[in-house]
């Protein structure tokens, strides 16, 4: 393989794993952020994210001289084969459309210092038609091309080294260039797709949209089976069976969160919006969403009762991270402190420190899962972390004042609570 050398604009929680990844495919990185205590901190070997895997790749990488941090563009915009960006796109709260103005502010430094023909790859998630607005801004000069990320938290090393698919919006005289990027991923037979810019970053907002309705679907069903006598993981499998479905991303649970499944859906409401077009099924996806929180929230105040305590395991938005953006736990427990009734005492492994940025002192935390229940009415277990599947019920209910558990992911051993004598609710089953 030809080594390719990269400049990488922000070391979030995309820029750092593709920068990683890029260098131990091989490549030559630099990866750039503004943020100077980031930089400063990485280059001692100080992760600034939770990813597992990441930090001894990262180590490995700056220890063979294939991996460097930095926080100017401008010393290696000149020596770069490519410039990658991967700044974050949040919502703007005043209209829900995405806020580019980190992506302009990149796009004008390397405008500004323009003096070679220059490759600029969009990872972060833009609305279409981003990138011909850019590809006007920089001009000539440069190839803008699309390319976005599709890696989940907790799973993006391996998300990023072995994709279902990769997909590139280029014109055609990049192909050649974007083949040697990827040219590890081509050799072991990984696809890429190869589109338009418009389309690629459409295929990104699509992809997060679909799979968002189908999590928001089996939430749905989830709420009808426990009015009746179904199982919501019988029916899971009973229709993931079926191939034109497909049994992944039908995991019912509090609802989608994140930093980009709520945010990606409402950008493509507000671009769907501003150019006349339908979108009455994705603005449901959200709706049923925020439903869903709702549900789960009142669900929890009819097993309690005023003046309880409740613990909450798990505050991040998903296992393996410590990412707690948009996180549906956070949200439930806003939901049931704002009626002021209950007491909420937290645990979760890695999300404590984020968490507490949002819910301040408005809960206790506690960093050991049988302190965090001791007195308590009502357990939720709200993250699917491996730790939860293995609680010790009996030791649990010493500790509680009421043997109870709600878990809304459905991973505890529920055999072991209810030998226990646990009053279990979980989601999508009425009878457990
Ligand atoms: C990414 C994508 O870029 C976003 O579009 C996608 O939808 C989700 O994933 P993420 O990696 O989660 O975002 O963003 P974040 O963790 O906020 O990191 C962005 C980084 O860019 C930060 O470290 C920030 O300091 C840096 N940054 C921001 C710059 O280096 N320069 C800027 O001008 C602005
Ligand atoms: C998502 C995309 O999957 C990824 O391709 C990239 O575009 C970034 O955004 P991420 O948000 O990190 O990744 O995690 P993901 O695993 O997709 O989960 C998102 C939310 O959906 C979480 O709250 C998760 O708990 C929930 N979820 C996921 C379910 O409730 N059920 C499922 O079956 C899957």
């Amino acid at each position: 393989m030809s080594e390719l050398k990269i400049s990488i604009v922000g070391t979030g929680y995309v820029g750092l794993v593709s920068g990683t990844c890029f260098a131990e495919m091989g490549h030559n990185v630099v990866c750039i952020d503004s943020d100077e205590s980031k930089v400063s901190g990485l280059k001692a070997g100080k992760m600034p994210i939770y990813e597992p895997d990441l930090e001894d790749m990262v180590i490995r990488n700056v220890d063979n001289q294939r991996l460097h941090f930095s926080t100017n563009l401008k010393d290696h915009l000149q020596d770069s084969d490519l410039v990658i960006i991967a700044v974050g796109t949040p919502i703007n709260m005043k209209d829900g459309g995405t806020n580019l103005e980190y992506i302009w502010s990149v796009v004008d430094e390397i405008s500004r210092n323009l003096a070679k023909e220059t490759i600029v790859v969009i990872k972060s998630t833009v609305p279409p038609g981003t990138c011909n607005l850019i590809q006007n801004i920089l001009g000539e000069k440069c190839y803008v091309v699309s390319n976005p990320e599709f890696l989940r938290e907790g799973n993006a090393i391996k998300d990023f080294m072995i994709p279902d698919r990769i997909v590139v919006g280029c014109d055609q005289k990049i192909v050649g260039l974007m083949n040697r990027l990827y040219s590890d991923h081509i050799s072991r037979g990984i696809r890429v797709v190869y589109t338009n810019c418009t389309t690629s970053e459409l295929i990104k907002y699509a992809s997060n949209t679909f799979l968002a309705a189908k999590i928001a679907f089996i939430n749905e069903m989830s709420s009808i089976a426990e009015r009746i006598d179904v199982n919501i993981m019988d029916l899971k499998e009973g229709i993931g069976s079926d191939s034109r479905i497909g049994n992944k991303f039908l995991e019912p649970g509090p609802g989608f969160g994140g930093s980009c499944f709520p945010k990606d859906i409402m950008s493509l409401i507000n671009f769907s919006e501003k150019i006349n077009a339908n979108n009455s099924l994705i603005k449901s996806i959200i709706e049923s969403n925020n439903l869903r929180i709702i549900e789960v929230s009142s669900n929890i105040a009819e097993i309690v009762k005023e003046g309880d305590s409740i613990c909450f395991l798990g505050l991040t938005y998903k296992a393996n991270t410590d990412d707690v953006r948009t996180s549906p736990a956070v949200s439930i427990i806003q939901n049931l402190i704002s009626k002021g009734k209950y007491l909420v005492k937290c645990y979760d492994p890695l999300g404590i420190e984020s968490a507490k940025l949002i819910l301040k002192d408005s809960v206790e935390y506690y960093d050991d899962i049988y302190e965090a229940a001791r007195g308590v009415s009502l357990v939720v277990v709200a993250t699917e972390w491996d730790e939860f599947s293995n609680l010790d019920s009996a030791k649990l209910k010493v500790v509680m004042k009421t043997p109870r558990i709600y878990d809304v992911r459905n991973v505890i051993n529920v055999k072991n609570f209810k030998a226990n004598g646990f009053e279990v609710r979980l989601i999508g089953s009425v009878n457990v």
